[in-house]
């Protein structure tokens, strides 16, 4: 292996990748894919990355899938293709595996709205309550976490804890609030929120709708609630794809980030989708976060094993039992 020099210590820190040349030439396909056998390395990809990224992953899923297939891989390498939360959600689940990110700068504006130091002082208010915790946070918070939920299994999360007991919701409001709507609870809501499912347009929405009056409106628990009381179906983003295979529709309007669309557009060729707009005319319903990985971070982190997630073992220690307990509600409710 290179040894690592002070100018790619500079170009991790600025950039959150090494900053090396790709040969134009090269099939990164076959050169990726020649680095995994050697590495013994596997390679998981959320269904918001790009859709050449998706293609070479040895498995593409959900943040509750990703986590699932995490804990239970028997590769020495995890190359996660997502976000700075999910692989670090990956190296709690597989300490002693080595979990590499192609940009360490891939974040998340949800994650990034619950500083752990903050909301400790928060969460001191109300000191009966259970914490649960959208996974889409940072270790630090997870170890001030009871139970972490994905979109997939929150509502049985929320369902397992025992009536008479309160519960802090974070760090989502917009999650937090449809969870209350269907489980019936009231909760105390962190205030933060998915910067590109917050952006979606209810208005545009309603007028791609009219212009499509066959397609069936699908949201990700995500979006703001005058977009989610539009939507015919709601769910996860595993949800939202298996709900598009059934025979019955034929097109849809797409509420969540636009690289579902690879997965859904892969299973069902004959069908339409649309991705619901955002507010202006930027393409902000493509997760800025997600989007910096690329063929080339991916190829490029592989071969040199970096930029790596480190976490301490404290915090992998306490940040676990958030997430087996999480895992433990998913299977006992037969979820995958
Ligand atoms: P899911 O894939 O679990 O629905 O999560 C969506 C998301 O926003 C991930 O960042
Ligand atoms: Fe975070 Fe939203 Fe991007 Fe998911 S889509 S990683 S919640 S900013």
């Amino acid at each position: 292996m290179k040894e690592i020099t002070a100018q790619d210590e500079i170009s991790l820190h600025r950039n959150g990748f090494l900053e090396y040349d790709v040969d134009p030439e090269l099939d990164l396909f076959v050169e990726i894919q020649k680095l995994k056998k050697e590495k013994n390395a596997v390679i998981l990809a959320h269904y918001y990355q790009d859709g050449d990224i998706q293609d070479i992953a040895d498995f593409v899923g959900d943040s509750l899938q990703l986590s699932q297939e995490a804990a239970r891989t028997s590769a020495d390498i995890i190359a996660f293709a997502g976000v700075h939360f999910m692989a670090e959600t990956a190296k709690i689940l597989s300490p002693n595996k080595k979990v590499i990110l192609p940009d360490l700068k891939a974040g998340c504006s949800l994650s990034d709205s619950c500083p752990a130091p903050i909301f400790a002082k928060f969460k001191e208010k109300y000191p009966d309550h259970i914490v649960v915790s959208y996974v889409n946070c940072t270790a630090d918070l997870k170890t001030l976490t009871d139970i972490c939920c994905t979109s997939s299994n929150a509502v049985h999360v929320i369902n397992s804890i025992p009536k008479d007991k309160g519960i802090i919701f974070a760090p989502d409001k917009n999650l937090g609030a449809y969870l209350e709507k269907v489980t019936g609870r009231k909760m105390i809501l962190w205030n933060g929120a998915c910067m590109v499912h917050e952006i979606f347009s209810k208005e545009r929405i309603a007028k791609l709708k009219h212009q499509n009056p066959e397609a069936i409106i699908i949201a990700h628990p995500e979006c703001e609630e005058p977009v989610l009381a539009m939507a015919e179906f709601i769910g996860s983003t595993s949800q939202l794809l298996n709900f598009t295979k059934k025979k019955e529709y034929n097109s849809f309007i797409v509420a969540t980030e636009a690289g579902i669309i690879h997965q859904m557009e892969r299973a069902s060729p004959q069908k339409t989708f649309i991705p619901a707009p955002p507010n202006n005319h930027c393409a902000c319903n493509e997760c800025p976060h997600m989007k910096r990985n690329t063929l080339e971070k991916l190829y490029i982190c592989l071969k040199y094993e970096l930029p790596e997630v480190v976490l301490s073992q404290e915090v992998i220690q306490k940040s676990r039992a958030c997430i087996d307990r999480m895992l433990e509600i998913s299977e006992k409710a037969g979820l995958k």
